[in-house]
């Protein structure tokens, strides 16, 4: 009864009142060119480089799912001697596209000073970079504001050999169907990996003396040839060799085909719980870009901060008051648990397992 009690609490109170940060047009009237400004940023850049959707959708991958709180700009955040920031985490090491980041904020600081949040600035700058490459378009809320921490420590992602399972109940955890997680990972459909995370399938796979028969041999020998060229210390290779730079449903048909370049792309196709999925938006470009749009819409709202534990940073690499961050400590500090931060909660992460 009490627990009952406590959930109606939570779903005509608390909910509610959260949820009012997010808005669509949240800067009309006190920014009103704010989203014209990022998508001018955004389109003057992927006219001279066709990949920048694939950075910049990793980059607001990072920082809602894997990040201190959730959408809040920490990965933009400098280094410094006396803290390391979230940029510099294992994972977020080859993210790029912080340049377009800070053009749209240099602009926007000259129109509205200090209004547009940085958080929101990568939603707005993703969202037009999907468009830009044909992509579906999709409404997205603002008004999230800068988290006020940075920490390296608290980075937590799956490596690319992850099982499926694991990336499901990752996904789970916050909130997100099998349904929405694979249209997710339809945003390899863009952007480029490094050889290092897919290297091992091309020969001698789990030490078998050859390469991983989950991939397309001609498939694997073309990688090789890529990977083993002298031109870079680690070469790269596009994810969806399909239609590299084009935001449609050929990553699925690539890998119905044993041509995806990540292990858990190609797991995706084969796994029983999820190679339905795979077929069905491989054949239906339309339900993928829905399903894909609500999964944006629900990783944008993780973890939003409100009023009370953020800014709106002036400068997206560093914090306005750098004193607000205590130092980060030495490897193996716990995680934060967000204690003094109130977030938006509901429905992104509210059947968390707790943990
Ligand atoms: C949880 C499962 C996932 C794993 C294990 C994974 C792993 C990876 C790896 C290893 C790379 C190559 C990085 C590099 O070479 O620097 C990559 C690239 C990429 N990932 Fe994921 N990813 C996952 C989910 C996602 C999701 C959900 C999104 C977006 C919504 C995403 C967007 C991207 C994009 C766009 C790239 C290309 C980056 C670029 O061109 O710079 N990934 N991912």
């Amino acid at each position: 009864m009490r627990t009952k009690f406590s959930f109606l609490l939570i779903f005509f109170f608390i909910v509610p009142l959260a949820l009012a940060e997010l808005k669509p047009g949240f800067y009309s009237t006190s920014c009103s060119k704010a989203e014209s400004i990022v998508f001018n940023v955004v389109q003057r850049r992927f006219s001279t480089d066709k990949t920048i959707p694939g950075g910049l959708l990793r980059m607001f991958f990072h920082d809602c799912f894997a990040g201190s709180a959730g959408c809040d700009a920490a990965i933009l955040i400098d280094s410094t001697d006396a803290n390391p920031s979230e940029k510099d985490a294992s994972p977020n090491l080859t993210v790029r596209g912080y340049e377009i980041i800070d053009e749209a904020k240099q602009e926007l600081e000259k129109v509205c000073p200090s209004t547009v949040s940085c958080a929101d600035i990568i939603a707005l700058a993703t969202r037009d970079a999907v468009v830009l490459a044909g992509g579906p378009n999709f409404t997205v809320s603002t008004g999230r504001l800068d988290g006020l921490r940075s920490n390296p420590e608290v980075v937590d992602l799956p490596g690319p050999t992850v099982p499926v399972s694991e990336v499901l109940q990752r996904f789970a955890n916050k909130g997100f169907t099998p349904k929405e997680a694979v249209a997710l990972l339809g945003a390899h459909t863009v952007g480029f990996s490094r050889c290092s995370f897919f290297q091992e399938r091309l020969s001698n796979f789990r030490a078998t003396g050859v390469a991983d028969n989950d991939m397309d041999q001609s498939f694997a020998e073309d990688l090789s040839r890529t990977c083993g060229s002298s031109s870079s210390e680690d070469p790269t290779t596009f994810l969806d060799h399909g239609t590299p730079n084009a935001f449609d449903n050929q990553y699925y048909n690539q890998t119905m085909f044993k041509r995806g370049v990540l292990k858990i792309d190609q797991a995706l196709a084969t796994d029983t719980s999820t190679a339905g999925f795979v077929s069905h938006f491989a054949s239906d470009q339309a339900d993928f870009q829905v399903t894909f749009s609500n999964g944006m819409v629900k990783l944008g709202g993780l973890g939003v901060l409100d009023n009370s534990a953020g800014e709106v940073r002036q400068n997206c690499r560093a914090f306005n008051r750098p004193s607000t961050q205590p130092p980060n400590k030495g490897r193996g500090q716990k995680p934060k648990d967000n204690k003094g931060r109130k977030q938006l909660s509901f429905p992104f992460n509210m059947f968390q397992n707790g943990n």
